[in-house]
Formats: structure tokens, sequence, C-alpha cells
């Protein structure tokens, strides 16, 4: 992995392939690995860039609280360094939501998007009060409350379960402190979806238990220029749980 400073915090990422950038955001609370299955199947297409956001895998977690248009900074400033103005992104779950910050903050860098397993709306009241517990209990008794309780929604599938549980085990709890708080406090981004002047792909699995499908048919709905993939029998982990279903989606963004 390469290290890059940006806005004042050491940001890891990977880079693979060749072609058109594209930029392949994680979720919540996991790191660039995720991606693992599915760089093989796009590195011919696409010059992916793979960061950690802050606060996970080995980028730096700064003790204070961030936004997801901080995250979104940290993205547009390791573009910056890399010398891309303009970029497709995809984002997972969280990561999405980081994506549609960016969107917000720089429409015109964006050449396509993606939404992985993702959402448009913002939390409710009580979704906000449950972060805060969780963030509460992370800071009292470690990552492990969250790698327990989040596990089985990501996937039903053992092997996969075994991989994600050891990555959640892996992070800070600064980090997931600082992402749950920020999670808690984002925009609704339905707004956006009128205006976004380039292809959309979203790619949602069927059985996912950490948010349901409908919510991205529901995105799907709003937009100007969409594809939906509804993925059968897979959960909140599309790109480990079926990556050559989601390479093929992602392709439409070439
Ligand atoms: C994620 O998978 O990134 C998170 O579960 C999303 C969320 O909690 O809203």
């Amino acid at each position: 992995m390469k290290i890059i400073n940006v806005n004042g915090i050491d940001i890891a990422y990977d880079r693979q392939g060749q072609g058109k950038p594209l930029v392949l955001i994680h979720g919540f609370p996991l790191d660039h690995t995720i991606w693992a299955e599915v760089v093989p199947l796009l590195s011919g297409t696409f010059d992916l860039i793979l960061p950690d956001l802050r606060g996970f895998g080995a980028s730096a977690s700064p003790d204070q609280a961030c936004t997801m248009a901080d995250l979104a900074a940290d993205i547009a400033g390791l573009l910056d360094s890399l010398g891309i103005q303009q970029t497709a992104l995809v984002g997972h779950s969280m990561g999405g939501y980081v994506a549609l910050a960016f969107a917000r903050a720089y429409p015109m860098r964006v050449r396509a998007l993606g939404l992985i397993s993702s959402q448009v709306l913002a939390d409710t009241p009580e979704g906000r009060e449950g972060r805060n517990k969780t963030a509460a209990n992370v800071a009292e008794k470690g990552v492990g409350v969250v790698a327990e309780a989040m596990t089985p929604k990501l996937s039903a599938d053992a092997r996969i379960q075994t991989i994600v549980r050891a990555l959640i085990e892996k992070q800070t709890p600064a980090g997931v402190i600082s992402a749950l708080k920020a999670m808690a406090e984002r925009a609704d981004c339905t707004d956006l979806l009128s205006v976004m002047q380039y292809p959309v792909v979203l790619v949602h699995g069927e059985a996912d238990a950490l948010i349901p499908i409908d919510r991205a048919r529901a995105v799907e709905a709003a937009l100007l220029q969409s594809r939906m993939f509804a993925l059968k029998n897979v959960g909140h982990m599309p790109m480990m749980e079926s990556p050559q279903e989601t390479a093929e989606a992602l392709k439409v963004l070439a």
C-alpha cells in the first residue's frame, strides 16, 4: 500500500490496473481488502484506486470526530495528489454515503457513480440514537461488540462471516466511533438524485439484512440515468458474495 498525507492525515491506498480511473470506497467498519475478489476482474478495464478511509485499515485514525464531507475531502485530496481531476466512484454502504458527499461537494469531478448496498436516506432519530449507543459501547468494550452484532447481518455465508469478523476486529475504536458519528450526522441525499448528470449503477443483494433492497429501488426510480442490478441470494457484501456479477455491473461505468 502507498501512503499520502491528505488534509493532515495519512491516507493509505492501493492502485491496480489500467483504464479510466475508478475509486472503490469500502463500507463500515471495513477496509479496501473487501474488494480483493473484484480487483482482478476489473483491473483490465479500470485504473482502480482503493483507499482505506481515515480511521480504517492502514490509514491514520485521528481522535477528533469527522463528517461525511471530511471523508469526501480526503478522497478529493487523494485524487489531487494522483493528478486525477474526474473519476467514476463506487461506494459500498457507508462508502456510498462518502461517494454521495463527494458528488455533492465536487459534482464536476464525478464521471459516473456506483452505489453498492447503500442508500440516500439519513438516519432516523432512533437510528441515530442506536449509533450513539454503539459508539459508547465501543469506547467501553472495544470493536468486538460491533463485530459480534454486524457479522451475521453482513452475509449468511460462513466463509465470508469469518473474513469480515476478523476484518472488523482489526479496526481501531477511534476509527469506528468517528465513523458511527459521521453516519449518524449524515444528510439525506435524495435531493441530489434529480440533478445527477452522469450514469449511476446500483448493485444490491436481494437478501441484504442491513439495508433493504427497496431503498435501492427507490433511488433507481428517482434517477435520470441508472442501471439497477438486483443480486439473488446475496446479502450486504456483493463484492465478496458474488464478485463476478458485481464486476460485470461495475463495467457499465467504463
Ligand atoms: C455499512 O455497511 O457501511 C454500514 O452498515 C452502513 C450503515 O450502517 O448505515
